[in-house]
């Protein structure tokens, strides 16, 4: 069997266009949804993913504003940025791109940004919402792993999915929303003794380990849908995922290709969340008080 490729960037396009249309939607009663990127230091990686998401803000009519701040900033300096957001009515969605340098606790930045603002979903009370049961923002990636799964009408109720890799951006959420969603979810970490007896289970496979081909072929139960959340830049410049591509096409029954998978998919699932933002603050406007 070979594998049907699940198409990242064609979905990721698709949410794009629903998010322009309820921005318009918002234009229309005078909120224009903004978010506001902070990048701290001349990380090269970040640049770009600070450029991209900046890009796709515009294009989907949101204002974005990138927040540029030295690498010798102080943390304090930092807080006095994120509190001037938090009070800013037209900023809807604050993100502050990590990693942060090392002087820097992410912890303590993350918690000063207002919850209610926090797109990436990565403040505790939100991480505490998700785990209940009542998440106000889902953090990007497994939000957008989430659409995917529906997208491509993958049965979760009752499925057994297995996260391999238990990060508080993407496998933890991850585990949250499909357990949510009714599956018998397996979280995998480094400790794991042996991945694949647990792999081999999977009828949900979410790989998120930053590990280029750790999951192969014989860790894949046929017909399983493998979801790839790494993107690994290999010596030769090719960028890869976690799981052997070649191999596992052969044994699942659907995959998400690296590039062109999830990687488009945080992106557009962040302009969700902002439009997200800007309409509970519009709903909170015209609550009587
Ligand atoms: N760095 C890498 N991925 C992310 C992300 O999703 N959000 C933030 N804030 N920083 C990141």
């Amino acid at each position: 069997m070979t594998a049907r490729i699940i198409d990242g960037k064609a979905l990721s396009d698709t949410v794009r266009a629903e998010v322009a249309e309820r921005v318009k939607a918002l234009r229309a009663q005078n909120i224009h949804p903004g978010l506001a990127v902070v990048l701290v230091g001349e990380d090269p990686a970040s640049q770009v993913y600070v450029r991209n998401k900046a890009a796709a803000c515009e294009k989907a009519g949101l204002h974005s504003r990138v927040i540029r701040m030295g690498q010798d900033s102080t943390e304090a300096e930092l807080l006095d940025v994120v509190q001037q957001l938090n009070e800013d009515p037209s900023i809807h969605g604050i993100l502050v791109q990590l990693p942060l340098p090392g002087h820097m606790n992410a912890a303590k930045v993350i918690e000063a940004i207002s919850a209610e603002k926090d797109v990436d979903g990565f403040h505790i009370s939100n991480a505490g919402l998700l785990m209940t049961g009542k998440p106000l923002f889902r953090p990007c990636t497994p939000y957008g792993v989430m659409r995917m799964l529906e997208s491509e009408n993958v049965p979760i109720r009752g499925a057994e999915a297995v996260v391999v890799g238990a990060s508080n951006i993407v496998g933890k959420p991850m585990a949250m929303l499909l357990l949510a969603a009714g599956a018998t979810v397996t979280l995998c970490n480094s400790k794991t003794r042996d991945l694949g007896a647990q792999t081999r289970r999977a009828d949900i496979l979410v790989v998120a380990t930053g590990k280029p081909g750790m999951i192969t072929a014989d860790m894949i139960k046929p017909g399983a849908v493998v979801i790839d959340v790494g993107i690994n830049r290999l010596e030769d410049g090719r960028l890869v995922g976690d799981v052997d591509f070649e191999g596992a096409r052969e044994v699942a029954g659907a995959i998400t290709p690296v590039p062109g998978g999830v990687g488009p998919m945080t992106i557009a699932m962040l302009l969700v969340n902002t439009v997200e933002a800007a309409e509970r603050s519009a709903a909170r406007q015209q609550q009587p008080l």
